[in-house]
């Protein structure tokens, strides 16, 4: 079996991609502060701002894929602390990929569709970055440090909401736990964003790492709706009282960092050499209620050593 490593595989990516690889792939989980232990898998806890650390792993592993999901996800952080943002968003990406470059291992980073400033829709690939924030500008120059280190390597612009293994929402669990607790709650209707279910992001990723594809691709859903209408088909889906929802733009909340109003990116190229559609909103969302049903969220809580699923 084709060895993968994972970076922030406790992560909301990271550890639906170990629970999803674990059949086909001999997966090597590296964690931070959260564990992740499935059986057949070979957990890591490593520090990945420590670069003789992972210089240490990647040799010691010798994997033939590295999936680099570890990062700084939290947006308003990132803009206090520029710092910590570069660390863990360029640098840290860096030194995973040069590390990867020298065992021959192939590489694939996540980034984000965050690296546009949001003020024109249907961006594609060759288009200019612009990043509006300290987060979207970390990311933008993570991909330029992976691309110097690892010019074969794959580096997927994407967004994502689905279920958790550790203690963290995505906006899908976390308007789903607002409504459900009859609370009312607010829903970006300026933010325009193309969000696929995670599960469905990693049938793509597997797709592209198959064909050993390289180079930079917006990897997302096939439709463009606002926080708010994500929130209202959300609350469609799993009949909850929609009218929970008040619809607000972006300044009236008063966040740290700029937010992009229009991430609707061209899908183009990856669609072009898949031949086929990306999944819609509405349908990531009923995939995402149907993996409710059989459970899933369970699975990921016990990987996730959650002691209350034990
Ligand atoms: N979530 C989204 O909607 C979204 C949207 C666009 C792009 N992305 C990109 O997709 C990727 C994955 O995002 P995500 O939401 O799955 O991330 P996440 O849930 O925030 O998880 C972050 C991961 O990074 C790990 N990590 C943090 N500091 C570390 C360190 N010093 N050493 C090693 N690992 C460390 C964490 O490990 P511990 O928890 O164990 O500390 C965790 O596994 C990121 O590159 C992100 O920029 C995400």
């Amino acid at each position: 079996m084709p060895k993968l490593l994972i970076t922030g595989a406790s992560g909301l990516l990271g550890a639906n991609l170990v629970l999803e690889c674990a059949k086909n792939y001999s997966v090597i989980a590296v964690y931070h502060r959260h564990p992740i232990h499935l059986k057949d898998v070979a957990s890591v806890r490593v520090d990945l701002t420590d670069e003789r650390a992972v210089e240490k792993l990647i040799s010691a592993a010798r994997p033939d894929w590295v999936v680099h999901c570890a990062a700084e996800t939290n947006v308003d952080r990132c803009e206090q602390d520029h710092a910590h943002a570069l660390l863990m968003n360029r640098d840290m990406a860096g030194w995973v990929a040069r590390a990867a470059m020298r065992c021959n291992a192939s590489f694939v980073h996540i980034s984000t569709d965050a690296v546009f400033d949001g003020r024109r829709s249907g961006l594609n690939e060759q288009d200019a970055a612009a990043p509006p924030n300290v987060y979207g500008r970390s990311k933008l120059e993570g991909e330029n440090e992976v691309l110097k280190e690892c010019p074969a390597a794959l580096v997927v612009r994407t967004n994502f909401f689905g279920w958790n293994a550790h203690k963290k929402h995505s906006l899908a669990e976390w308007f789903l736990d607002t409504l459900q607790r009859n609370k009312q709650c607010n829903g970006f209707s300026d933010i325009k964003v193309k969000m696929l279910l995670v599960n469905d992001l990693i049938a793509i990723l597997l797709q592209m790492i198959e064909r050993r594809l390289s180079g930079i691709y917006h990897v997302l859903a096939r439709d463009c709706i606002s926080k708010y209408e994500f929130g209202v088909r959300l609350a469609a889906e799993f009949e909850l009282d929609k009218k929970l929802i008040k619809s607000v733009g972006v300044e009236e909340v008063g966040l740290r960092a700029v937010r992009a109003l229009n991430l609707c990116l061209s899908t183009e190229k990856i669609e072009g050499v898949l031949r086929k559609k990306l999944p819609s909103v509405t349908e990531g969302l009923r995939k995402f209620h149907q993996l409710q049903l059989a459970d899933y969220p369970h699975r990921l809580k016990v990987i996730a050593g959650d002691p209350q699923t034990e």
